[in-house]
């Protein structure tokens, strides 16, 4: 008898997805715990991974025990460790426990959260996370948020909201070839982030619509240099549009004065957005609240949990108070978009991705198990250490403190006596 039944070829089985699961989780487990006898950066050659793997793709099916093999012995040789207790290049990233799980969890469900009905928990969670996060921040309950892969991501958004916002029909009619619009302005600080620069090079303001305003001895934006190249703009004939201010730079962790740039970019119009994507967190410590001083006044604000937050990379979290302009920038909804849900957030008109991995799971679990008050003592702990390895420097005359050191970075050089001269001498 024939049987002309198609036969699915068939995923792993779920006892074989145990098995290998338990594997790795324990493996998981064993690294977290030990990961400080790894060395901190990759040991490798440039290519020296990818020589090691076969060039051609695989044709036959292959164990996971052999892929757990190269996994060992090619790829973990090549990983710089970010996980390391002394991995201190850039800001570090903080994923925990109840983070990673979550991942595990996102993945398992592989849920796509472009649209509230293509899984509504998602959405919600998605909401909630965000609302939970503002209130521990003590934000104005005006900002409404939507997760991002990054803060450079989310500085775009920003950008494109604020262009939205002026009602230029970039939107349809784009910004090439119109004469009649008058050359745009964004304000940044030397300081600033080059991702606020590079979200205006891919929104056509260009790099020479970009001003950088100079900082101050503690790298802090110059509010009156500010006042003066608006005044000197306007005057020639550019439309000013945009401030980015800044809660923990990327080099020094500086502060904007916030405060006093609100009332600028009230005067002015200016669509105020605050990068706050390392240092945001910091207002979850209740004592320190003040570190978000303004920042209710702004139109946008970006901070982003997988830097300083525990959960494992990527996660950033844009909060805006008019999400309008977003949905009027980017809201594009073909026949086979289109749901009939009411009233609904369709988070997929917030930006430009349709596709959006279920990033809140892990948020809310690192939130739930370690709750505001494990999540404040964690970030004040790290703010202590600073503290301390700054009194250190500061009492050493061999070392040279370069910044204040309001958070967890500590900018130093090491300077002993007469090395100037030693150096000097050996030519
Ligand atoms: C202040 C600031 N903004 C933005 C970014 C960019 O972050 P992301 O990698 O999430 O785009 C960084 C990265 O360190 C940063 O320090």
């Amino acid at each position: 008898m024939m049987n002309n039944e198609l036969q699915p070829p068939g995923d792993m089985s779920p006892e074989e997805f145990r098995r290998y699961g338990h594997q790795i989780v324990d493996w998981i487990a064993d690294y977290l715990g030990t990961v400080e006898q790894y060395p901190v950066l990759a040991q490798v050659e440039p290519g020296q991974v990818r020589r090691q793997l076969p060039a051609d793709p695989p044709q036959a099916p292959e164990s996971i025990d052999a892929m757990l093999e190269d996994f060992k012995n090619i790829l973990l040789p090549g990983i710089t460790h970010w996980n390391h207790p002394a991995f201190y290049a850039y800001f570090s990233i903080s994923a925990s426990g109840p983070g990673i799980l979550g991942e595990l969890l996102t993945a398992a469900l592989n849920t796509n959260g472009m649209l509230w009905r293509t899984s509504p928990a998602s959405t919600e969670l998605e909401q909630l996370t965000l609302d939970w996060l503002r209130q521990m921040m003590g934000l104005s309950p005006d900002f409404k948020g939507i997760i991002n892969d990054t803060a450079s991501i989310s500085s775009f958004l920003a950008i494109a909201a604020a262009r939205e916002a002026l009602d230029l029909d970039v939107r349809s009619k784009g910004l090439a070839g119109r004469p009649e619009l008058p050359r745009l302005r964004v304000y940044i600080t030397d300081q600033t982030h080059s991702s606020v620069e590079k979200a205006a090079m891919a929104l056509g303001i260009g790099q020479e619509g970009v001003r950088k305003i100079p900082t101050d001895a503690d790298f802090r934006m110059e509010v009156q240099a500010l006042r003066a190249a608006i005044a000197e703009d306007q005057a020639a004939g550019w439309r000013p549009f945009f401030i980015a201010a800044t809660i923990g730079t990327t080099s020094t962790t500086s502060s904007d004065p916030v405060p006093e740039i609100v009332p600028i970019a009230r005067e002015h119009g200016l669509w105020l957005h605050v990068d706050a994507a390392y240092g945001g967190v910091v207002a979850i410590i209740p004592q320190r609240r003040q570190v978000l001083a303004g920042v209710d006044e702004a139109d946008s604000f970006v901070t982003n949990p997988h830097k300083w937050l525990f959960t494992p990379i990527d996660l950033s979290a844009f909060y805006i108070k008019e999400p309008r302009y977003l949905q009027r920038a980017f809201s594009l909804v073909p026949a086979y978009l289109e749901t009939q849900d009411g009233d609904v957030t369709n988070y997929m008109d917030w930006g430009v991705q349709l596709g959006r991995r279920f990033r809140a799971l892990k948020l809310w679990m690192v939130m739930r198990y370690f709750g505001q008050q494990g999540l404040a003592a964690q970030i004040e702990y790290h703010i202590q250490l600073a503290q301390q390895l700054a009194a250190w420097i500061d009492a050493d005359p061999s070392f040279e403190r370069l910044a204040p050191a309001p958070m967890s970075t500590v900018c130093f050089r090491y300077r002993p006596a007469g090395w100037r001269m030693k150096r000097f001498w050996n030519g």
